[in-house]
């Protein structure tokens, strides 16, 4: 297997989904975490579980625990105050790697060639990363980012809880000179989960299947209460899928930035769908459609492969 992935995440249930699907269909080299769908010691604590639970050798190392401004944002009212709402894995009995997530994404930049890195929680270790090492572009193959909306947002009328979360690590990394893929809302609302999807998952009887099948009831019980609909974006998989799976997905170049100073608006992304700043270049890939029908075959497969004994 040929691509070497980093996650760096918050779970997060579809979080959860991100690194399933990694550790199956990537190499899957390491976990960072950052403060996100809930603080810092949950999400790594949930990283860590999950890594256990899978049987894995993946190492976990825990990064920012609040955002460059020094905010502390959650998502609890999505997640769980765990951030594994629903769900009731073991505690891990082994320790996190390091607490230096920044650094361990540097070393992993410089040792491996061509390494993926796939972002799917506040972009705050990203930043940090780039901050120190502004080299990271000539090495690495790329960085996949879910983040931010072409539309309405989901922690704000204007703004994606990712961006919202950190916006001025959102926009540090999106104008770093990078060239990230952005899956922003507009993109993950197309690939939903829904209640015969956890079915699927639930009727295999397996650990894993069961787990996310736990999940996503759970999710699905939630998006009930907040906007009245059983059913779910698969967010944070896409970002891994759209490495995975190029084919799946329709990509545009575009210039896009973050707003820092709105009253209503901090954490809103711009993303320049007319090129009104024609002379200003594109400076994402920006995930415009999934074939959501393959991608929901191919996910469901995935996470069914693991009914087998083996986590790999
Ligand atoms: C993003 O926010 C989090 O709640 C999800 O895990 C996903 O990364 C969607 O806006
Ligand atoms: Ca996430």
């Amino acid at each position: 297997m040929s691509l070497n992935i980093v996650i760096d995440c918050d779970p997060g249930h579809d979080d959860a989904v991100a690194i399933l699907l990694a550790n199956k269909l990537a190499n899957l080299k390491s976990i960072t975490t950052v403060a996100g769908n809930t603080d810092l010691a949950n999400t790594t604590k949930n990283a860590l579980a999950l890594v256990e639970f899978l049987g894995a050798d993946i190492p976990v190392h825990s990064g920012a625990d609040q955002a460059l401004a020094g905010a502390v944002r959650n998502a609890r009212h999505v997640h769980g105050k765990t951030g594994f709402g629903g769900t009731n894995l073991p505690a891990a009995k082994r320790p996190v790697a390091s607490e230096d997530a920044v650094n361990h994404i540097i070393e992993q930049v410089k040792a491996i060639d061509d390494l993926w890195l796939v972002a799917v929680g506040p972009l705050t270790n990203i930043a940090l990363a780039i901050e120190a090492y502004p080299a990271m572009a000539n090495r690495l193959a790329g960085l996949s980012i879910m983040g931010g909306s072409t539309g309405p947002g989901n922690a704000t009328p204007a703004a994606e809880f990712n961006i919202w979360a950190d916006p001025e690590a959102a926009r540090a990394v999106l104008t770093s000179g990078l060239n990230p893929i952005i899956c922003g809302l507009n993109l993950t609302q197309q690939f939903l989960s829904d209640d015969d999807f956890v079915e699927v998952l639930a009727t295999a009887d397996q650990p894993v299947p069961g787990f996310v099948a736990e999940l996503y009831r759970y999710m699905h019980d939630r998006m009930d209460a907040i906007i009245g609909e059983r059913r779910a974006a698969l967010h944070d998989p896409c970002a891994v899928l759209v490495v995975t799976h190029p084919h799946l997905f329709e990509l545009t170049d575009m210039y896009v930035d973050v707003e820092l100073t709105g009253e209503l608006s901090r954490g809103m992304t711009l993303f320049d769908q007319r090129r009104t700043l024609a002379r200003t270049p594109p400076n994402c890939r920006v995930a415009t459609k999934i074939d959501a029908d393959k991608s929901r075959s191919l996910v469901l497969t995935t996470l069914l492969d693991y009914s087998s004994s083996s986590s790999s």
